[in-house]
């Protein structure tokens, strides 16, 4: 542990400037969430809440048990400071509109995605919560408001719930990670201003999908594949957890590259991961410990986006492995 620094002592201390009180208070409030969905994930099955539903959400993804459980425990704690004007959730098709008098110290968005790799909570492998938040220009926000494109974020960060539960986050000044004391029910720093190495020899992607990936990105996971033998003289390990959490986790304290490229299959949908609570977060706290983060033709936090669901192309992780990642994809069409 760093110096035994608390999470909310660390935000007292370090946060400041004009979103100082918001960001205090819906910084703790999002911890608590955090702490009650570890909860929730770690009784899953004692719960009988390990299964699929019947329902579909507005991506037309079967949810889980634990989809609807988590947002609905991320939605109603995080209205506790009152700073939240609006939410939107990956669960949710349209914006949720905060009663006015939730919300009297106006005027955030909240955008999150309340279970991130959802697919692996009934296998017991690691599963995260994304955030972001953006100042809404109104105290009664409507669609539009939420539409910024990522560059505007005032806050990311994520939870993982994994060997043990962390919070990460940026708010510009760089990325710090916290690790809950399970007995204390506290999060405490562990990992100050994490940084993404330049260089890595481990990437990872779903391999599965690779008939239906575009050149640039085949080209890319070929030479790796080819390792010594290949241009670029060196051997490449691969990971593929089916959390992006975990993944960008992995490469915050390791390196490495993170991709779920377009491929034909969900072309038509614009990509896989979501721009606004999953592809947004996780590219301002790569590009805040010294990451890139790239669609392959251009930054994804300048994405600007046309509707709450938005998919994109997602590259992101270690410097040098992304600049040539984007050099292969050419330098201007999208
Ligand atoms: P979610 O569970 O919130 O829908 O997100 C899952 C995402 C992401 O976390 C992961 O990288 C990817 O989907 C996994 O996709 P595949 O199952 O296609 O590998
Ligand atoms: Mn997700
Ligand atoms: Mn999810």
């Amino acid at each position: 542990m760093t110096e035994n620094i608390k999470f909310s002592d660390y935000l007292s201390a370090h946060m400041h400037g004009e979103h100082r009180t918001a960001l205090i208070g819906m910084l703790n409030d999002i911890t608590v969430a955090c702490k009650k969905i570890a909860i929730a994930i770690d009784s899953g099955a004692l719960e009988g809440n390990m299964h699929s539903l019947n329902t579909e959400n507005v991506q037309g993804e079967v949810q889980k048990a634990l989809d609807v459980i988590t947002h609905e425990i991320f939605s109603e704690t995080t209205l506790t400071s009152g700073f939240v004007v609006g939410m939107a959730s990956e669960e949710m098709e349209n914006i949720i509109e905060v009663d006015e008098a939730l919300a009297p110290n106006g005027q955030y968005l909240l955008l999150f995605d309340p279970l991130d790799g959802s697919s692996n909570v009934n296998v017991n492998i690691s599963v995260g919560t994304i955030f972001s938040i953006l100042k809404s220009p109104l105290a009664r926000p409507t669609l539009k408001d939420f539409l910024q494109p990522g560059t505007q974020q005032i806050c990311a960060g994520y939870a993982l719930y994994g060997t043990s539960t962390m919070f990460v986050f940026t708010t510009g000044e760089g990325v710090h990670g916290f690790t809950l004391d399970n007995e204390l029910g506290e999060f405490f720093l562990t990992h100050p201003h994490m940084k993404v190495q330049e260089d890595t020899q481990e990437f990872a992607i779903n391999m599965s999908n690779y008939r239906f990936w575009q050149a640039p990105v085949q080209r890319y996971i070929d030479e790796c594949l080819q390792g010594e033998e290949g241009d670029r003289e060196k051997d490449f390990n691969m990971r593929w957890v089916a959390s992006m959490v975990a993944e960008i986790h992995r490469i915050l304290v390791r390196g490495g590259v993170f991709m779920y490229p377009m491929d034909s299959k969900i072309k038509k949908q614009g990509g896989k991961l979501r721009l606004m609570y999953e592809a947004n977060p996780m590219s301002m706290i790569m590009e805040q410990a010294g990451g890139l983060s790239t669609t392959g033709s251009m930054r994804i936090l300048e994405v600007v986006p046309n509707a709450l669901h938005q998919r994109v192309p997602v590259m992101m992780g270690s410097k040098h492995e992304i600049e040539r990642i984007i050099a292969y994809h050419g330098k201007t069409k999208r």
